[in-house]
């Protein structure tokens, strides 16, 4: 089976991965600490609900750095409002320079002596029950995973989770679309082994399915991996398309050559760019408005394919497009072969045989449009026709009223930015991540 994995040295990349001792300590110590605040907050206002920790810092597979998430549990007997203002309160309580963010309930996420901190309120609730929201899995997560799994798998998980982060593939929030770390510890639990499962995946023929024909059959993503705390749900629904096909490439590359690379996410590959680039290329760019990346990203993904009809529909022809959120601005970045276009369409008219060719050629054969026509090429009618725009720059403007940004960045579409000069667009950042963008990461 290809190359040798011995010469990895894992234990080091454990070592330099893993929290060491210190780190572990004070993280139980602190999230003890909040996990008996809360409790006797709880309490003290009679509420029925406990809290505790959840996450991979709960199952043992969390990296060095991580964050701490803690749940509190309430009772069913409480309505949803109601959970969700007294968990939010208390989370204000423990993390008073926290801020209020939104899932499919509200919760806090601030820091404390460093470390970031999720307080979530949820329902309590049993496994494979009516489950009320993804949330309220959570918990049972650490449940499960704490009675199946070994020391060894635990290693194993970080392992993957390494490699995925490495490729630009971990996490499940919609900028990356990825496989979580809780989806990477149920491929440990099915493969036993990070080479196990790699090996799978390096000659795996399309969608990654893992669990019962029964359950998985009523699901048609590219990765399905049945929760086992709740079988009606795909715990792997965010990974998408282009991120499967990113590990089938970059695991047949492992195993040719296995290399510690793999595993450094965070080690910098400088990749030289070749400046020049004879394209055309523009950068639309919009002001950040104060919302959650989550709720941005799908509408920025939304303009930035209603462009690209907009070019192609045009006469256009695309070559590559590229999309970056910062905390100031937000970016989509098209490249087209050329910007201008001539400065006449062949107008595609019907076949000769169709009774409206007629009517076709009346239309256009004394039009001040007409160019040249009409003609006959095989089958079909065709005119020239003059162009009225044939910048992308104008063309892009005129039609910006029709197309959808999505609700918040239509909002700001006509304050957007154009940069397609040359000499501004080489010192982009966008520009520069575009170029430097490498998908397998190979080691260099
Ligand atoms: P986290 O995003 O903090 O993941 O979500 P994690 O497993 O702790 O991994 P790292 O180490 O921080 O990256 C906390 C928990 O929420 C649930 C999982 O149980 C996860 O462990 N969760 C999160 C999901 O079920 N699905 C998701 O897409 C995200
Ligand atoms: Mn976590």
């Amino acid at each position: 089976m290809g190359n040798d994995s011995s010469k990895i040295d894992f234990d080091y990349i454990l070592k330099r991965y893993l929290p060491d001792q210190n780190e572990k300590r004070f993280k139980e110590q602190l999230s003890e600490e909040i996990i008996r605040e809360v409790n006797r907050k709880l309490k003290e206002d009679g509420i029925d609900g406990d809290s505790i920790l959840v996450g991979s810092q709960s199952r043992g597979t969390e990296l060095r750095n991580s964050d701490l998430d803690i749940f509190i549990r309430f009772s069913k007997a409480y309505s949803k409002e109601e959970m969700e203002k007294i968990g939010v309160n208390i989370g204000f309580d423990v993390l008073p320079d926290g801020v209020a963010k939104y899932a499919e309930h509200p919760y806090v996420s601030g820091k404390l002596q460093g470390v970031k901190i999720d307080i979530v309120p949820c329902y309590k609730v049993e496994m494979n029950s009516t489950i009320i929201s993804s949330v309220d899995r959570t918990p049972l997560h650490t449940v499960y995973m704490r009675k199946v799994m070994d020391e060894k798998m635990r290693k194993e998980s970080v392992l993957l989770k390494l490699f995925m982060k490495r490729q630009g593939i971990y996490g499940s929030e919609l900028k990356t679309s990825g496989f979580s770390g809780y989806v990477c510890e149920l491929i440990i639990r099915e493969f036993k082994t990070f080479e196990n499962f790699i090996e799978h995946v390096s000659s795996l023929r399309g969608r990654l399915i893992i669990g019962s024909r029964e359950m998985t059959g009523r699901f048609n993503s590219p990765v399905v991996i049945i929760d086992p705390v709740d079988e009606q749900r795909n715990a792997a629904a965010a990974v998408n398309e282009t991120n499967l096909s990113v590990l089938k490439v970059a695991s047949k590359f492992y195993l040719n050559n296995p290399d510690q690379f793999y595993f450094t996410y965070d080690e910098y590959v400088d990749i030289e760019i070749k400046k020049a680039r004879e394209s055309y290329i523009a950068i639309l760019r919009f002001e950040r408005p104060d919302i959650i990346e989550d709720i941005l990203f799908p509408q920025l993904d939304l303009a930035r394919k209603s462009v690209i009809n907009l070019c192609t529909s045009k006469g256009f022809h695309y070559l590559n497009s590229y999309v970056t959120l910062s905390s100031d601005y937000m970016d989509i970045l098209i490249e087209l072969e050329e910007g201008i276009l001539a400065k006449f369409e062949k107008r595609e008219g019907p076949p000769a045989e169709n009774p409206n060719s007629v009517s076709f050629i009346n239309k256009y054969r004394d039009s001040k449009m007409k160019r040249r026509g009409p003609y006959i090429n095989n089958e079909r009618v065709y005119f020239d026709i003059y162009r009225e725009e044939v910048k992308f720059t104008k063309i892009l403007r005129n039609n910006l009223d029709k197309l959808n940004f999505g609700h918040n960045i239509n909002q700001i579409k006509s304050s957007m930015k154009i940069i397609d000069s040359w000499n501004r667009i080489k010192d982009e950042k966008t520009y520069e991540e575009f170029m430097k963008f490498s998908s397998p990461v190979l080691p260099p």
